[in-house]
């Protein structure tokens, strides 16, 4: 039979009452008690219910990970990240893949405000801000990471993507490059929207003008690498570096460069963006600008523990902007004149 709260009680000498507050924490219990009911717990090898405790104390140690693709090499050491961190407050991890579906993501929101979860971490839901707002109603603390959601009031934790973008395309132009394509995310994410600009804001600093012919809307895939570069040479669009809006979509790009008769880099050069840990290992490997994921996963985790801990005084909190990295590799290199009269 496993030792119950009553058995506890009774080698402790005191109520079961009394036992339950020394191990929630609800209120305090003399120190000589406290201890006698430890060494009780322990003679037992008493485990407290936790669903039973959550019920007193409307706390479960639980935080949730609301994930848009769980399939993208990207987010795996962002998860790595929330556990250790969570591990190390003695967190649980309720990990949900919603798959950018409002209607889904609606659902899941619905379901961690019932199993009243702790806090929720939101990686770019696509939902609006009247569903955020309904979770948040509950009480339940909310950081933002990675991507933005429609919920101003959540701090958020992310790179910078603008700037990211901004540097891998200067990278390329003081290569010599001046026909930079880029193949960008899901436009109609703020995350993309930013890297876009970011790659316009070097074009307009080295004095290029802006040509819609070199970009392809892409979706953060290695299919929508291909497909944008076969349709960047089907336009004839004279090109020879292409910046990528993530790495799976660089590495796409890649292999429809090479299967169209194009070397890397000696005719096209290739950026991307995420440092994942398939990068060093293409062919060519990936010059690509790296996100500090884990320690971004790290981070948001600790902000909404203190936010969970802080719980009514939540004070506004700034935006944690981390910056990426330009890690060169060799899927870049110098413009030769060569490239110049065939270009792609
Ligand atoms: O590769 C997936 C992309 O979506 C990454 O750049 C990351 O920022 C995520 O938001």
């Amino acid at each position: 039979m496993k030792p119950t709260i009553y058995d506890v009680a009774r080698r402790a000498r005191v109520s079961t009452a009394t036992v339950s507050r020394a191990l929630n924490g609800t209120s305090a219990v003399a120190s000589q008690t406290r201890e006698r009911i430890d060494r009780a717990v322990r003679a037992l090898g008493y485990r407290p219910n936790v669903v039973a405790r959550s019920l007193v104390t409307k706390v479960t140690h639980t935080i949730a990970l609301l994930l848009p693709d769980i399939t993208n090499p990207f987010f795996p050491d962002l998860v790595k990240g929330v556990q250790t961190l969570a591990d190390e407050r003695g967190y649980t991890v309720l990990l949900c893949s919603v798959a950018g579906d409002a209607s889904r993501e609606e659902e899941y929101l619905e379901m961690l405000s019932a199993k009243q979860v702790d806090g929720a971490l939101l990686v770019g839901l696509v939902c609006g801000h009247q569903t955020i707002a309904r979770f948040a109603r509950h009480g339940i603390p909310i950081v933002s990471l990675d991507r933005n959601i429609d919920y101003p009031r959540a701090p958020i934790v992310q790179v910078n993507h603008r700037k990211g973008a901004r540097v891998a395309t200067e990278y390329l132009l003081e290569l010599g490059h001046r026909g930079v394509a880029h193949i960008s995310g899901p436009i109609g994410l703020r995350v993309s929207q930013e890297r876009l600009a970011g790659y316009r804001e070097a074009l307009n600093k080295a004095g290029i003008g802006y040509d819609p012919g070199l970009v392809v809307s892409g979706n953060f895939t290695e299919e929508a690498g291909y497909t944008g570069i076969e349709a960047l040479l089907e336009a004839a669009t004279a090109f020879t570096a292409v910046f990528a809006a993530n790495d799976l979509a660089a590495i796409g790009a890649t292999a429809a460069l090479k299967d169209r008769g194009h070397r890397v880099p000696e005719d096209v050069s290739v950026v991307g963006f995420d440092d994942i840990r398939l990068a060093a290992y293409t062919s060519p490997p990936l010059t690509t600008i790296r996100q500090p994921t884990y320690e971004m996963g790290r981070r948001a985790t600790e902000l909404l523990i203190d936010a969970i801990h802080s719980r009514g005084s939540i004070r506004r909190i700034q935006p944690v902007v981390f910056d990426g990295e330009l890690i060169v590799r060799a899927s870049s290199a110098r413009l030769v004149t060569a490239q110049l009269a065939g270009a792609v």
